[in-house]
Formats: C-alpha cells, structure tokens, sequence
C-alpha cells in the first residue's frame, strides 16, 4: 500500500547523499548510530554473532545492513521508499545474506514469522511510528534475550509525544510532513520496561568534541527470557 509517506520519503532520498565510500579507518561499511561521522558507539551495542538474524526498521540506503551483512549477520531490511531501497541495490549489487523490503515496518513485524537476534532502527522507523503499536510487535518478534535498540535526535524541550517532522520539497512547495515520536530518555526508558523489555537504557551520546549542534539519542532494551 502506498501511502503519502511514501512519497514524502522518497523526496527524502533525492536530495541525501549516498554515504561515502571509505570511513576514516579505511572501512568500506561501517555501524553508525549517529548523524555525525566516525563517532559514537558501533556494531557492538546489538551482540550480534555470525549466523544471527537482525532486522533494520527504515534501512534508508541500506549502509548499516550492509556492514551486518559483511560480518556473517543474516539481515531483513525494511524502508517505506523505493528510492532508498534502490540507492542500497546500486550501492551493493552483489550483497549476499541481506533481503531488502519495500513497506511499513508495522506492516513487516505483524506478518513476519521470523525470529529476530536483534532488531534495531537508526534514525528510521522507530523514530516514526507510534511506539506503542510498535513496540509490542517487535518484542514478540525478538527471540528471547534478543535486543531492540534505536537512535534518534533528542527530543527539543517541552515537545513530546507525535510531533511533526518536516521534509523539504521544492522552493515553491510546502515541506513533506511526517509523524515523529520524541521523549526524554528517561520515558523511553518508561515506555519499553511498560511493554516487557529488561536491561533498558537510554541516554544522549554526546556530539562530536567541539561541535555545538545536539546529540543522539539511544535507546536499547531486551527481550526478557
Ligand atoms: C532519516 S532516514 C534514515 C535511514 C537509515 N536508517 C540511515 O541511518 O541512513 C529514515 C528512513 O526511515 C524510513 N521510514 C520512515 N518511516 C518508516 C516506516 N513506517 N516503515 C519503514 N520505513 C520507514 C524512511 O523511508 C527513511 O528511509
């Protein structure tokens, strides 16, 4: 199903550039969580281990999968856009142990009957879809002791809950509008121990030395036994 997300995305990918090539440790794929290069923590926060199922909610052009996939990781990638999808099948043509779906992530955890090591979301579909209807299908889609884990921007002070998330369009057009969810760490912290998740934490890693714009958060949690 198509919806104005959809197309509100895909604006998205035309203007975003693809990632670079090389990071700078000469890595040609690379785990970020973050919106800033070569910063914050890496691959390790999901415990992941060669043969592992993982699950990217809004893969956009697919680098994240793409490193999971190099380590031996088996990894479903799900994106609302096309266009994204696209960049990721241009980017990688030849990628083995990854599977790339055009669709909702809610849509793709309420069919699904895989059972995933990890699920995780870097600035993507956690970020835009009601936690409480997603959380729940993506703790029963985890196997037991497997790990949820998002980042996002931090909330802005005093704004929480569904936001609106602006996409830039045209000069003569008005922006994209898409729905956002924004807490402090510590309600998400809340909100996953409400819907079953053990070992929470959530916290703002700091940006970059010297820059003055806002960290990232990161919220991870576990599915108990
Ligand atoms: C800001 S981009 C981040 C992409 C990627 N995770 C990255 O780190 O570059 C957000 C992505 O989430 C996708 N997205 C947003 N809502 C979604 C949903 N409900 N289901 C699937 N994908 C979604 C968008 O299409 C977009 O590619």
């Amino acid at each position: 199903m198509t919806d104005s997300r959809n197309a509100a995305w895909d604006t998205y990918a035309r203007t975003k550039p693809q990632r670079r090539t090389t990071n700078s440790r000469g890595e040609t794929t690379w785990f970020n969580w973050t919106q800033y290069p070569d910063h914050g923590p890496g691959v390790d926060v999901l415990r992941l281990r060669p043969g592992d199922r993982a699950l990217d909610l809004g893969c956009g052009s697919g680098g994240n999968a793409a490193h999971l996939a190099t380590l031996g990781v088996w990894v479903a990638g799900v994106d609302l856009s096309a266009r994204q999808l696209a960049k990721a099948r241009e980017r990688w043509p030849d990628m083995d142990g990854w599977e790339l779906h055009q669709g909702d992530a809610l849509t793709y955890l309420r069919d699904t009957s895989t059972t995933f090591d990890a699920v995780y979301s870097v600035f993507g579909a956690t970020w835009f879809t009601d936690p409480e209807l997603l959380l729940p299908v993506l703790h029963t889609s985890l196997r037991p002791g497997g790990v949820c884990a998002f980042s996002q921007r931090p909330p802005v002070e005093g704004c929480y809950g569904c936001q609106a998330s602006y996409i830039p369009r045209g000069p003569d057009e008005d922006p994209a509008v898409v729905r956002r969810w924004d807490f402090e760490p510590e309600e998400w912290t809340l909100i996953l121990r409400d819907h079953g998740y053990v070992d929470v934490s959530a916290s703002v890693i700091t940006p970059p030395a010297g820059s003055r714009r806002t960290g990232t958060l990161l919220v991870r949690g576990v599915r108990g036994a």
